[in-house]
């Protein structure tokens, strides 16, 4: 598959919203927490791969600096990084204008430690809203499977470019490109099912409950259709390998990579420049 340069799609969001009142930010808290309620109903043990994630940010983050949220969605790693870190400030990219809204709300009284921004990763320009700041972590949650081989490869070179010296990223993601290992499927597969039944016991929306209670609220519906236009014509999701990943992460100069943290299929590949 050969990368495509998309145009005009490192913006700033055109959609201006007047700045939300407490109700709305209040609403949007609801909603960013029922999304990593639905979030966990698909990730076994989330809030281990983000407490893992969060001592890198503590053990290599230097005082005052800043972390990169990349493929954000709502937010759920700038929110766990700004209140664990009160002295650092996050980046959060993504180009979902949605989800792009709801972390502003959400995030609204961290307005001054965490900035959304639009910008798709298949551009190759998108390290431009970046504005020439060098986050010392990049941390990305199940969200890089999106891209295809040359894209992500592509994407972990730029991070190469921006990252300073003993800068890390982070990449926390299930990886299930098939190895012909039938039996470690098969485990994965029966815990991810597990995970799925237990959340929904528990309460958890699915992702198209979530998404059906978000557009109904104005502030948010009114992007949906352009959500809609953004992502119509994108590739399947490729299943790529952890090796894959590793491979990529030292081409784009990065001097230590490897796997940090493992449950079954689900990895935080770990990054050093
Ligand atoms: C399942 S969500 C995960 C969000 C968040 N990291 C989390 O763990 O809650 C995947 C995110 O990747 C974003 N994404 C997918 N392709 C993208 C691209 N080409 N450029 C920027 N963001 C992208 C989507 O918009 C979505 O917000």
């Amino acid at each position: 598959m050969t990368e495509t340069t998309t145009t005009a799609t490192v913006t700033a969001t055109t959609t201006a919203r007047p700045f939300p009142d407490a109700a709305e930010v209040e609403a949007a808290r609801a909603l960013l927490a029922a999304w990593d309620d639905q979030q966990a109903a698909y990730v076994t043990d989330r809030e281990g791969r983000f407490a893992i994630m969060l001592d890198v940010v503590d053990h290599v983050v230097p005082e005052g600096g800043v972390v990169l949220d990349l493929a954000s969605g709502p937010g759920s790693i700038s929110r766990r990084v700004l209140e664990r870190r009160p002295d650092v400030t996050c980046i959060a990219v993504d180009h979902d204008p949605v989800l792009l809204e709801l972390g502003r709300t959400a995030l609204a009284d961290h307005a001054d430690r965490v900035r959304f921004v639009d910008a798709d990763l298949w551009d190759r320009d998108w390290a431009r809203v970046l504005e020439g700041t060098a986050p010392h972590a990049v941390l990305s949650s199940t969200a890089l499977h999106w891209l295809p081989a040359d894209v992500l490869a592509r994407v972990y070179a730029d991070l190469g470019r921006v990252v300073p010296e003993d800068g890390v990223v982070l990449n926390a993601d299930h990886l299930r490109a098939d190895d012909g290992r039938r039996l470690f499927a098969e485990l994965s597969d029966r815990d991810d099912r597990r995970t799925q039944e237990e959340g929904r016991a528990a309460g958890a929306a699915t992702w198209d409950e979530w998404w059906s209670e978000v557009v109904a609220v104005e502030r948010y519906g009114r992007l949906a259709g352009e959500r809609e236009r953004r992502f119509a014509d994108r590739p399947a999701n490729p299943d790529l390998s952890l090796a894959f990943h590793v491979e990529a992460l030292r081409v784009a100069g990065f001097a230590e990579a490897g796997p940090l943290w493992q449950h079954l299929d689900d990895f935080v590949v770990l990054a050093r420049r």
